[in-house]
């Protein structure tokens, strides 16, 4: 039977990845997001997979919005079966140096709408006795990097609560909280972010693809578990965290100034923490190497030079046995020029 799944962030990066693997799925969506421009083309997408779909234009940080994105959820398709929170926001800078507003909207929307989110599921799935709620921390919800306050602070908190809430519910075992913690994705939200440290973030490798951290999701949905971690490095920086914490402080500095940043400068910027940036939302981020593209364009290279090959091929083997002419005729003439590509 398919399920309802309500999911917050679906308009780009690792929600909207999850937008489609459900909808693949058949699952029945109600999709949230601020932005309605990039929800309803979220909602085309998983409409043309075949997926029954609401879109929901909805602010995860204004009082009241989440009881309302649940309560036509329920009107629309009768009850919630799953909630995957994703939507978040990020800040670059000295803690010092960010803005209070920016700093206390990055926690309201990275660790307050969570809980708001949480607690309207947690009500729904303990009156129905079952229900999964998945959480998306992240690695920096075990370790710290500088310049990340806000995000840190945020995930930290959200670690911590996913835990106990899975303590709260031990007398409903139909209910589940699951937490899926990434390390690099790439994803929009590095150039979405705001920043007060002068350079644009970028995640630091090794980076994964929204759609496999989207995977972990739908898989959380099918099959709870307490926690998936998605990312090479993950469980490493966890170690050297916890073992060696004078060695991590150490290093965590100049690593996340070689990795974590890029060279591009960009001046102070509340970036999407207040609003959203329709353009600048998409699956991707464009921090990996295009790998279809690549092999499509290798795929044409070979194609163009093979039928470059063979065409020099037929000119050769055609001068000395027929007419000895310079100018190729038949065969050769016929030659389609080679797709451009
Ligand atoms: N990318 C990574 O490397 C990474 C690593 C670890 C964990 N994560 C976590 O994965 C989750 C998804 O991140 P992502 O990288 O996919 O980010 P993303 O591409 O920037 O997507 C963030 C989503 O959140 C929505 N959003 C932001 N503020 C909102 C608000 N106030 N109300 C409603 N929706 C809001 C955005 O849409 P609108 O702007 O239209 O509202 C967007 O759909 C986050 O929880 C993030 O912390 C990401």
């Amino acid at each position: 039977m398919s399920r309802v799944v309500v999911l917050t962030g679906a308009s780009s990066g690792i929600g909207r990845a999850a937008a489609r693997e459900f909808a693949g799925r058949g699952d029945r969506l109600v999709l949230a997001a601020r932005s309605p421009e990039t929800l309803a083309q979220v909602r085309d997408e998983c409409r043309r997979a075949g997926a029954e779909v609401r879109d929901v234009p909805t602010d995860v940080t204004e009082p009241g919005a989440l009881d309302a994105l649940a309560a036509t959820a329920v009107a629309e398709f009768g009850r919630i079966d799953v909630w995957v929170h994703t939507a978040a926001v990020m800040v670059y800078g000295r803690f010092e140096e960010i803005p209070v507003e920016v700093f206390e909207q990055v926690v309201r929307t990275d660790l307050l709408a969570a809980a708001g989110a949480a607690r309207v599921a947690l009500r729904h799935f303990r009156s129905a006795r079952r229900g999964t709620l998945i959480l998306t921390g992240s690695v920096l919800g075990h370790v710290t990097a500088p310049y990340l306050s806000g995000y840190v602070t945020s995930k930290w908190g959200l670690h911590g609560l996913a835990r106990v809430l899975r303590q709260e519910s031990r007398d409903l075992p139909g209910v589940h909280v699951c937490l899926v913690t990434p390390g690099s994705v790439d994803t929009p939200v590095y150039q979405q972010a705001a920043n007060y440290v002068g350079r644009i973030g970028r995640p630091p490798p090794p980076i994964t693809t929204p759609e496999r951290v989207a995977r972990a999701v739908v898989g959380c949905a099918d099959r709870p578990r307490r926690e998936i971690s998605v990312g090479r490095l993950n469980l490493l920086m966890r170690v050297g965290f916890t073992v060696l914490p004078g060695l991590y402080d150490r290093l965590v500095g100049p690593l996340m100034r070689l990795g974590g940043l890029t060279d591009r400068p960009v001046p102070p910027t509340e970036g999407v923490v207040f609003r959203p940036h329709p353009d600048g939302e998409a699956v991707r981020g464009g921090w990996l190497p295009d790998l279809p593209g690549l092999v499509r364009s290798i795929g044409g290279t070979a194609a163009a030079a093979g039928a470059a090959a063979r065409r020099l091929r037929r000119q050769v083997a055609f001068r000395p046995a027929d007419t000895g002419a310079t100018t190729p005729t038949g065969p050769v003439r016929r030659q389609s020029r080679p797709p451009l590509h």
